[in-house]
């Protein structure tokens, strides 16, 4: 199954993605998670693209097509994919319409307001990518990383002005994608503002 999972940023694409991929043996490919191993490991593109991240504006679509079909080219998405926070613009969308035929794409619908609220309480785990949030998926220990014992980190683009910039930036960006699905018939629209295991039960029956 191909899939692509759009909605604003803290919309729990992530979180949804982490559970579908073992549901569905298939691939997890996250844009904005590829980008942050980049910045991690100080490659080119992570130097490149570092302040972008932080400020919470979006990579010039050139560089993002590139790194997602560079991507592609591992043999693992061959039987489906969810790919999460790509496309994020028209010109993606186009792009990835070239090299690959989509099966649906999930539109994960929440409000602004807690939108704000699950962004400024998310923490995560550098080395793996574990999200968790301070209320409503906190880790066993404060602070710390169930698995690794390492101590969780807030994102660069956690911080208000980001988290602000970033919705701005969706709804100028992003937001057409939905009608662009659409009127393709690949939309499916799900309630995110449910706890998650509500909002898997939802994809799955959508998806059936
Ligand atoms: P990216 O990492 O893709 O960020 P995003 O789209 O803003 O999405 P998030 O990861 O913030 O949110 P999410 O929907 O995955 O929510 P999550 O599951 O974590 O991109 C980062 C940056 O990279 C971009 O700003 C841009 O600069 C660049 N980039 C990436 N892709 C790009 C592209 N295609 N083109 C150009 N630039 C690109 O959940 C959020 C919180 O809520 C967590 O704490 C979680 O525990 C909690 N939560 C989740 N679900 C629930 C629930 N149901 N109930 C209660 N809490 C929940």
């Amino acid at each position: 199954m191909n899939l692509v999972f759009l909605g604003p940023p803290g919309a729990g694409k992530g979180t949804m993605a982490a559970v579908a991929k073992d549901f569905f043996n298939i691939p997890h490919i996250s844009t904005g998670d590829l980008f942050r191993y980049n910045i991690k490991n100080e490659t080119e593109l992570g130097k490149e693209v570092k302040a972008i991240l932080a400020s919470g504006e979006l990579v010039p679509d050139s560089v993002t097509i590139k790194m997602v079909q560079d991507r592609f080219t591992n043999d693992d998405t061959k039987n489906g994919f969810i790919l999460d926070g790509f496309p994020r613009t028209i010109a993606q969308a186009d792009a990835l319409a070239q090299f690959k035929k989509l099966d649906a794409v999930v539109n994960f619908v929440l409000d602004r307001e807690s939108i704000i609220k699950r962004l400024s309480g998310r923490r995560m785990c550098k080395s793996t990518g574990r999200i968790y949030h301070v209320l409503y998926n906190p880790p066993k220990v404060e602070g710390i990383d169930d698995e690794t014992g390492e101590p969780l980190i807030q994102r660069d683009d956690d911080k208000e002005e980001a988290i602000l910039n970033r919705l701005d930036v969706y709804q100028a960006q992003t937001e057409p994608l939905i009608e662009y699905y659409r009127e393709k018939g690949l939309l499916i629209d799900i309630d995110a503002s449910k706890e998650p295991s509500v909002v898997f039960e939802q994809l799955k029956k959508a998806l059936n």
